[in-house]
This record gives C-alpha cells, structure tokens and sequence, in this order.
C-alpha cells in the first residue's frame, strides 16, 4: 500500500481538526486511534520510511544521499519534472525489479541489479490505469520513498 502514509498524514490531520469541538479528552485520543488503525492497515515494510533506509543502505553511493545524482548519476527527486510533470510509477518499477535491465535511460554506467531486493513478502501495488502489479516489498518502499522526495 503505497499511498498510507499520504494517508496516515490526512486522517491525523482530520481527526485533529474535526475533533476540536468534542472536547478536551477526543481531542487527544481521536487522531492517535485513527492513527493507530490505518497503521494497522498498513504494512510498516513498504512506507517511505522504509524505503529511505534502503535507498540509504544501496543507493547513496551513486545517486547521492540528498537523491540528486552526480555527473552520470540521475537526479532521482527529478523523476516526475523529467517526465513532464508526472511520476513515471509503472517505468521506475520496473527500473528497481530490474525488469528494465538494458533499457539505460541515461548514457554511461547502467544501474546495477540488486538481488537482495528483491527477497521478502510480496506485495499488490496499484498503479495509474487500474492496474497492479504484485511487487516485493522493498521496492514498493524505495518506490513510496523516491515519489516523497519529487521536486
Ligand atoms: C552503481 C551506481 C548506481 C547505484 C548503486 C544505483 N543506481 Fe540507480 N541509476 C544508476 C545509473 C547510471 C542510472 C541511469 C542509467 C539507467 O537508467 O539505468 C540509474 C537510474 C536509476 C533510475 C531511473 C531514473 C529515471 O529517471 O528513469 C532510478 C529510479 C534509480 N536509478 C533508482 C535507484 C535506486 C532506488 C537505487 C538503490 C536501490 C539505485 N538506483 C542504485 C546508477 C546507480
């Protein structure tokens, strides 16, 4: 699940502005319930949290630890400007599973394969067009984590 830490942000923000007028007690306890069952909704191995620990663990040697690249590097916080202004979701995917190994967007150094990725719990992604794609869940992390760092 992509998106819940969107939506995490959103219903604390909700509870916290429509429990004002309930009083004192509500206004405490609402949003960290709410909080507290969309985190149990969501799966802590594929929120962008997750995904920057990762990007931190296998990527910062060549894209930078702030994602904006170097001389042959990709400026990874540029995906969606590059692509006219829409994150390119579906073609990163595939660029992190490796499934797009040889398709070099960039001339020079192709990225490398990490296997290790793609170990663990498998996941449903649902991407734009109504589709979904059953992915492992470190690179639907580092996918949440690279869309939270778009300029
Ligand atoms: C050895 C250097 C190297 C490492 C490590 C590396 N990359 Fe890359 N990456 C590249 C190069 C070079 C390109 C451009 C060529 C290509 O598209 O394959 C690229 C391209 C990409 C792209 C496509 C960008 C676009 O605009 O299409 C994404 C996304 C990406 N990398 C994410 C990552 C993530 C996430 C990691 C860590 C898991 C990572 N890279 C680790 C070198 C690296």
């Amino acid at each position: 699940m992509p998106r819940c830490h969107d939506f995490l942000i959103w219903f604390m923000d909700m509870g916290l502005a429509t429990c004002q007028p309930w009083g004192m007690s509500i206004t405490r306890f609402a949003p960290a319930l709410l909080a507290a069952l969309v985190l149990s909704a969501c799966s802590p191995w594929t929120s962008p949290q997750t995904g920057r620990n990762l990007y931190a663990q296998n990527c910062v040697a060549c894209h930078g630890s702030d994602g904006q690249g170097g001389a042959q590097m990709p400026d990874l916080t540029m995906i969606a400007a590059r692509a006219g202004g829409v994150y390119p979701q579906a073609r990163v995917l595939d660029k992190l599973d490796g499934y797009a190994r040889g398709q070099v967007a960039y001339e020079g150094v192709e990225m490398p394969n990490f296997g290790d990725l793609l170990t663990g719990r498998l996941d449903r992604v649902d991407l734009p067009g109504g589709r979904s794609r059953l992915l492992p869940e470190k690179i639907i992390a580092l996918d949440a984590y690279l869309r939270s760092i778009q300029r």
